[in-house]
């Protein structure tokens, strides 16, 4: 138990600000602090400190407390360990009892996990320097590999002798339990009662919280002996989620705040190494494939990632494995590429530190580029291989989801590539609206499989049914009467709109002559000519934004511009429209007529869109006008009317069916 007096000091000494900026990057906002949320993820800051007040509270989330709420609830202290935390900081004096024996027992068990972790880097830090054989081997083969002990001690290295159950007993005779021993992985207890050390015979890395604590360790041997695994992990346990943890990262987050950049390499080795080569910014995932935890951690201090890696083919697909995950969680992603063999540690030890700096300097370039160098380098000007790299850098810069790096990443791929910026654009659209779709779907599914009825058909096989539901949450998958036609044509508009094809007209001295037009101006012309309209809003806005760019003289819209759009319902229409650009109309099919090249193809076509779309429209207006016919007593005037407007529509459509080349039953 902490005194009240005790409590009272702790809580007048402590600066909230200095607390939270612990983990937290902050920066000054008039009397208050500001950074991004750490209890949940976001981009813009909404996470406030207030000094004077000395509370924190995320407009984002809701999340607020003290300083001593924020460590509870951030390093899931409970209330005694978070004011023992604060009293470290500030050097304040805790007057506590010995704890007895059944004081011990009655401790959570997380207390003792974190108690036992912490005694056992202890013990190993202190082998190495305190013990012979730890001098002999453990500190011998630090020195070896050329880390300091200055670095040594600031990573808390030590070793596990080579022994049964060295470490065990001097835990046992410590008080700890076999309990916290068996679940902090430090002792490996056999089925037959039997136990020992889990890392006997191994240099030792402890991995650390964010705050300094001991959650478990990494062991390296130090034979070369092939059939023993190189590195031994603590196994997860209520402390050490290895996925959740990045090694290094105690040591080097105030660096990557200031440097607002994280290097990420592969090994523990390696963290060291750059450390002492005063790269402090250096954290590893121990072990594991990168994950969202691990990222996010990276996130709270900055959004620039660099991975090292090593240029050995294994390593370059280490590389692109990574970074998908990096860029959804829209970081910043650069690589650097050690040459074939090396790591940043063994660079670092050939090298030297000034030269690793300049190496990662001059050899660090954007994800984008890389991979674009790296699929490149072995397709022999292959135009078909190259096609496949073009898909495949869109299909990653498709993940990015800041729009002005997009455009970027797009410009630098088409100087790349050597292909011009429309066509990725188009590219991109796609492969967007391609994944807007699956997502869509996806969820489409997931709701499907939360509803509290399911669908008797669904649940073995989603994969099929999503294929049969509607494509995308647009009024285009609830077909209306002139739902198709007008799809055709507004599918023409945005895939065709500048192309220019040839069109019957009257040159200056009255003479019939062909002039080339844009598909645009042509429909734009057939459709506000006759003054006829789209029943889908959607279309109509797309229709709109086509008839206006005409009239002004601006650009037509593009695919970069439907992908950009804000408007949702706007940008999923025409971007899925995109997909599709060009169906071969079932009619030539069927006529068994041959259409020689896009052009004429679309000439056709864009001929019997149009045709077929005002055919529709009046069609409607010939039984809207039946009816009101219908309707009308026999002498009245507006008979004649009607009667004479049916003449004319029926006129038109006839026209319009000469044209179509069909004939009316
Ligand atoms: N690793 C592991 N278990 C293994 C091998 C590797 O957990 N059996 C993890 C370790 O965190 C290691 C990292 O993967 O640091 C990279 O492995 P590797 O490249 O083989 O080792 P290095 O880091 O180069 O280690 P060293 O320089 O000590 O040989
Ligand atoms: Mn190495």
């Amino acid at each position: 138990m902490i005194n009240k007096e005790t409590i009272q000091r702790i809580m007048d000494a402590t600066n909230i600000v200095d607390v939270i900026g612990e983990f937290v990057s902050l920066k000054q906002r008039g009397s208050n602090h500001i950074g991004c949320c750490p209890f949940h993820n976001e981009k813009t800051p909404s996470f406030y400190v207030s000094p004077s007040k000395g509370i924190f509270k995320c407009f984002g989330c809701g999340k607020s407390g003290n300083a001593v709420g924020f460590l509870m609830e951030h390093e899931h202290y409970s209330y005694p360990e978070a004011l023992h935390w604060l009293a470290d900081k500030y050097n304040i004096q805790i007057e506590e009892e010995q704890m007895t024996e059944e004081q011990r027992e009655k401790q959570t068990e997380r207390d003792g996990l974190f108690h036992v972790s912490e005694f056992a880097q202890k013990y190993f830090a202190d082998l190495l320097y305190n013990n012979e054989m730890g001098r002999a081997i453990g500190l011998s083969y630090f020195h070896q590999r050329g880390l300091s002990d200055d670095i040594i001690k600031t990573f808390g290295l030590g070793y596990c002798l080579d022994k049964w159950d060295d470490f065990t007993s001097h835990a046992r005779r410590n008080g700890y339990s076999d309990a916290v021993l068996g679940k902090t992985g430090l002792t490996v207890f056999k089925e037959d009662g039997k136990s020992f050390d889990r890392f006997r015979g191994r240099v030792m890395f402890p991995i650390y919280s964010i705050s300094g604590r001991v959650l478990g360790f990494s062991g390296r041997v130090l034979t070369k002996e092939k059939q023993v695994a190189k590195y031994v992990n603590s196994p997860d346990s209520d402390i050490y989620n290895k996925s959740h943890i990045l090694y290094g990262l105690y040591q080097a987050r105030n660096a990557i705040s200031r440097a607002d950049k994280c290097y990420l390499v592969e090994g523990n080795v390696d963290v060291v190494s750059m450390h002492q080569s005063g790269v402090c910014n250096t954290v590893a995932s121990c072990g594991t494939s990168l994950t969202i935890e691990q990222i996010r951690l990276i996130k709270r201090y900055t959004p620039n990632v660099t991975v090292l890696y090593d240029g050995d083919s294994a390593g370059i697909k280490a590389a692109l494995r990574a970074v998908n995950l990096l860029f959804e969680e829209s970081m910043h992603v650069r690589v650097v590429l050690f040459p074939d063999g090396e790591d940043p540690d063994s660079y670092a030890q050939k090298y030297g530190s000034t030269q690793l700096q300049e190496y990662l300097r001059d050899h660090e370039e954007n994800f984008v580029k890389f991979k674009t160098r790296v699929l490149l380098e072995d397709i022999d000007n292959d135009p078909i291989r190259k096609a496949e790299v073009l898909k495949e850098i869109v299909r990653t810069i498709a993940i990015v989801p800041d729009m002005i790096e997009r455009q970027e990443y797009i410009k630098q791929t088409a100087f790349k590539l050597n292909v011009s910026e429309t066509i990725l654009t188009q590219e991109l659209a796609k492969t967007m609206a391609n994944n807007a779709q699956k997502a869509w779907k996806e969820e489409q599914r997931n709701a499907a499989n939360d509803s509290p009825e399911p669908q008797p058909s669904s649940p073995q096989k989603p994969a099929e049914v999503s294929e049969q539901s509607p494509s995308i949450p647009t009024p285009i998958s609830n077909e209306r009467p002139a739902e198709a036609q007008e799809k055709q044509l507004i599918k023409l508009l945005i895939n065709y709109g500048s192309k220019e094809i040839p069109q019957d007209g009257i040159d200056e001295d009255g003479n019939p002559c062909q002039i080339n037009l844009p598909i645009a101006e042509i429909i734009v012309d057939e459709i506000s000519e006759n003054e006829l309209s789209f029943d889908n809003p959607i279309f109509q806005q797309i229709f709109n934004l086509f008839q206006q760019s005409i009239q002004n003289g601006t650009p037509l819209p593009d695919a970069n511009f439907f992908a950009m759009s804000s408007d949702s319902m706007l940008r999923n229409t025409a971007l899925t429209l995109m997909l599709n650009p060009y169906n071969i109309s079932p009619n030539w099919k069927e006529k068994k007529i041959f259409i020689p090249s896009l052009e004429s193809h679309l000439r056709q076509d864009l001929k019997e869109s149009i045709l077929t779309f005002k055919q529709k429209k009046i069609d409607r207006e010939l039984e809207r006008n039946a009816f009101q016919l219908r309707s009308c007593p026999d002498d009245s005037d507006d008979t004649l009317i009607l009667m004479n407007k049916q003449k004319q529509l029926l006129e038109i459509r006839q026209k319009i069916c000469n044209e179509l080349n069909r004939v009316i039953i």
